[in-house]
């Protein structure tokens, strides 16, 4: 048994953003917001996990109730000896429920959370040990490239979760569209996107009762004073989720409880009463809609999933 897993440190941070430039920039900005994809630091990440256990959080468990059901055809759809790609892998979760059917030759874990995907990668590879396990610390949003020695065969990226929805629509597509050219020829992706739905219940799964999703907002300002020693007062702050129907998107935010600042380097950043940090977007769609997205950005639907309630869909889409 082989609990091996091949590393690839791309430190794509050095050559983009850092969470301090981001930050800074971001506090200065009217209205105030920063990247979703700051969330997700080792105790964002567990945090993450655990709201994807939470009662209102129906997007995790349906989709892998569909994954599930899926599997066999998603297969058939991309061939024997696939690399599997994932994008965002967290916990490597969802992926357990491709890889018997699949049975791909190797797969790509990718994060942006290094220590958490090193240990959700090894307990893979011990899992499997046909499975060649590869992972990557990465910011797939920045840049896409395959590291060399798993590059030049047919991929299946499967992108889980929809956290395509932390893309705005054209985004989204330009994000779709470079993912495509970054595939070798007869490619697959397997994307879950969460689909519009009754308000109510959009706004419980961004809200649940157990505060979960609050801290994991919060976690962003914690976050500031961990690593950049910034001066917050985070329990002056709130977390905020609501459905904005016009841009079919929940917004979160954290709050301002008072008048007050955030100081990060001696630069002062003052938010009035009732004024907000944008922390996330996460976009919702129609079936037909994302479809439609999906072809703008030069791919043919192949397959499209949902559950009975039409909660949540997984679309699988070929990159010609
Ligand atoms: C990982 C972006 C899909 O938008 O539902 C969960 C993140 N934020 N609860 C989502 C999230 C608050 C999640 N995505």
């Amino acid at each position: 048994m082989s609990t091996a897993v091949r590393f690839h440190d791309q430190h794509v941070y050095a050559a983009g953003s850092s969470f301090r430039d981001d930050v800074i920039a971001g506090l200065g900005r009217s209205p105030k917001a920063l990247s979703p994809k700051y969330f997700y630091d080792e105790r964002g990440s567990r945090l993450f996990e655990s709201i994807c256990r939470q009662p209102e959080y129906y997007l995790t468990r349906t989709e892998e109730g569909i994954l599930a059901g899926a599997a066999e055809e998603v297969a058939s759809l991309a061939g024997p000896e696939s690399l599997l790609v994932e994008l965002g892998s967290g916990a490597s979760r969802k992926v357990r429920l491709l890889l018997e059917a699949m049975r791909p030759s190797r797969y790509l874990g990718v994060d942006i959370s290094r220590d958490f995907l090193l240990q959700s990668t090894r307990r893979l590879a011990a899992d499997y040990p046909w499975l060649e396990v590869h992972a990557a610390w990465a910011d797939f949003s920045e840049r896409l490239r395959l590291p060399s020695g798993v590059d030049g065969r047919r991929v299946v990226a499967f992108f889980p979760g929809s956290s395509i929805g932390n893309f705005a629509p054209a985004q989204a597509e330009a994000f779709l569209a470079r993912l495509r050219r970054a595939l070798p020829p007869g490619s697959g992706v397997l994307i879950g996107v969460d689909l519009v739905k009754r308000h109510d219940l959009l706004e419980a799964a961004y809200n649940d009762a157990a505060g979960v999703t609050a801290d994991f907002n919060l976690n962003l300002l914690e976050r500031m004073r961990r690593e950049l020693d910034a001066e917050v007062e985070v329990d002056a702050f709130r977390h905020r989720a609501f459905f904005n129907l016009p841009a079919s998107r929940i917004e979160m935010h954290l709050v301002s409880r008072q008048r007050q600042a955030i100081t990060l380097e001696g630069q002062r950043f003052t938010f009035e009463e009732g004024e907000t940090l944008h922390t996330e977007n996460s976009c919702k769609y129609s079936m037909a809609g994302f479809q439609a997205l999906a072809a703008r950005a030069g791919y043919r639907s192949r397959a499209v999933w949902c559950d009975d309630e039409a909660l949540f869909s997984v679309h699988y889409l070929s990159s010609d």
